[in-house]
């Protein structure tokens, strides 16, 4: 038997109903919102993750699904969408017309990351971007869309962590202090961050094993190091979400796992996923678009765990994707003819029907209808066929009604219009 190979997991139909209500529910929030959707490849060039994302970091080091293709070309498996977004932006000169481009997409990702729950090989994303804005006042609109998202989802029991990661003139001395700190302490930190003290000090910041939090327990923060500009843009930011009622804190660890980052920093945390309590994640890259050879423009994005937040939402979960609105039950061999017309027709008006062909009796076919959880049943007879009717069941109301076979379709469509109206 082959199996899943580890990391990866199948989401199953009893599952979609709830991924396509996200999907359904974020599309129609970030439409609302001005942005567009943009799709892209699942495969790049090694060099735009290692370029965007920076060589020092964890996706880059060791979590890459990269391959040679058959030109000797290092090609990735895409661990993100933010830098193909840019790649996207630059390449088609999408900021010819105007700089200004508002972007969500919705994908998977591989990262090979040690597996355990909300952590996968394969997760799947759902970004929104807004490319070619400095103002902070974006930086809060943004949040706000992404807070507003779990509120129409009704998760609860989510913060939003916020920091400000300064910028190419004043990180350089937060990072020198850093070292300094660094440099000064006995205690010791994991093999990662004795690495990273080096070249990423930033990142010994977040580290979440014990003994590197308790040795930067001290350490110095980094908004003490912002200068006059960035201090300005994120005290904007702060005001703004306390004028649009967002709550959040302040979180000056939070440094992020991408090098990319300038500026405003957030994440969503939740307590209700154990471990791995980030839900979304995001920042500024006002720096990255040049550095990947396009125009200096500035830009914010996040993207939400789409795996973590089914997770979430699976414990009260009652959408179920394929429930029926009618269960055809047929009864003899002409009857089960006549119940492949009906099903065609209510399938092209757009009713949600299901027909089980195989031999089984009224009383089997109705358990299977309940078990769908479908509303009604049309009972289709030999006897009825001979007068050109059928009989229709209300699941809820056991009430059973004959109808004629002629017109079927727009009868049922408007029997089911009248119920909804009198739910
Ligand atoms: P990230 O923090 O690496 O940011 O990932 C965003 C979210 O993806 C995380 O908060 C988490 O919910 C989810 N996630 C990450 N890794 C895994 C995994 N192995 N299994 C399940 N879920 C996972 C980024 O990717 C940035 N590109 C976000 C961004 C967009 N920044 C600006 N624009």
């Amino acid at each position: 038997m082959i199996q899943l190979i580890r990391g990866f997991k199948d989401i199953l139909p009893e599952e979609t109903g709830l991924w396509q209500k996200i999907e359904k529910t974020a599309i129609s929030l970030f439409e609302s919102f001005g942005f567009c959707e943009i799709r892209l490849p699942i495969i790049e060039h090694t060099e735009l993750f290692a370029r965007s994302i920076g060589q020092d970091t964890d996706i880059v080091e060791k979590e890459m699904y990269t391959f040679l293709n058959k030109k000797d070309e290092f090609i990735t498996l895409r661990p993100e969408a933010t830098a193909s977004v840019v790649r996207a932006y630059i390449q088609h000169r999408l900021y010819a017309v105007d700089p200004v481009q508002k972007f969500y997409t919705i994908g998977p990702m591989f990262r090979r990351e040690r597996p355990q729950k909300g952590r996968y090989r394969q997760f799947y994303q759902i970004n929104a971007e807004i490319l070619g804005v400095d103002s902070p006042l974006a930086d809060a609109q943004l949040i706000f869309m992404l807070v507003e998202l779990f509120k129409r989802l009704s998760v609860a029991d989510i913060s939003i962590h916020l920091n400000s990661l300064g910028c190419q003139q004043c990180r350089p001395n937060f990072k020198k202090a850093l070292q300094k700190y660094l440099s000064n302490t006995s205690s010791t930190l994991c093999s990662d961050c004795e690495r990273r003290k080096i070249n990423n000090p930033l990142r010994v910041l977040d580290c979440k094993v014990l003994s590197c939090r308790e040795t930067m327990k001290d350490a110095p923060s980094i908004v003490e190091h912002l200068c006059e500009e960035c201090s300005r843009h994120f005290e904007t930011v702060k005001d703004s979400l306390n004028d649009l009622n967002i709550s959040f804190e302040i979180d000056n660890r939070l440094v992020r796992g991408l090098d990319y980052y300038t500026r405003t920093s957030f994440e969503v945390q939740t307590g209700s996923l154990g471990a791995q309590s980030a839900v979304a994640g995001g920042g500024r890259y006002d720096k990255l678009i040049e550095s990947l050879g396009g125009p200096s423009q500035p830009a914010i994005g996040f993207a939400i765990g789409f795996d973590r937040l089914a997770e979430i939402l699976a414990a009260n979960n009652t959408d179920v994707c394929c429930k029926p609105d009618l269960f055809i039950a047929a009864l003899g061999e002409k009857a089960k003819t006549m119940a492949l017309q009906c099903s065609c027709a209510l399938g092209l008006a757009g009713i949600k029907t299901e027909t089980d062909f195989s031999d089984k009796g009224l009383k089997g076919q109705m358990k299977k209808a309940d078990r769908l959880g479908s509303g009604h049943v049309l009972i289709i007879g030999e006897n009825e066929i001979v007068e050109g009717l059928v009989v229709l069941r209300n699941m809820t109301t056991k009430e059973q009604v004959s109808l004629p076979i002629d017109g079927i379709a727009e009868n049922l469509k408007s029997i089911f219009a009248e119920n909804k109206k009198s739910l």
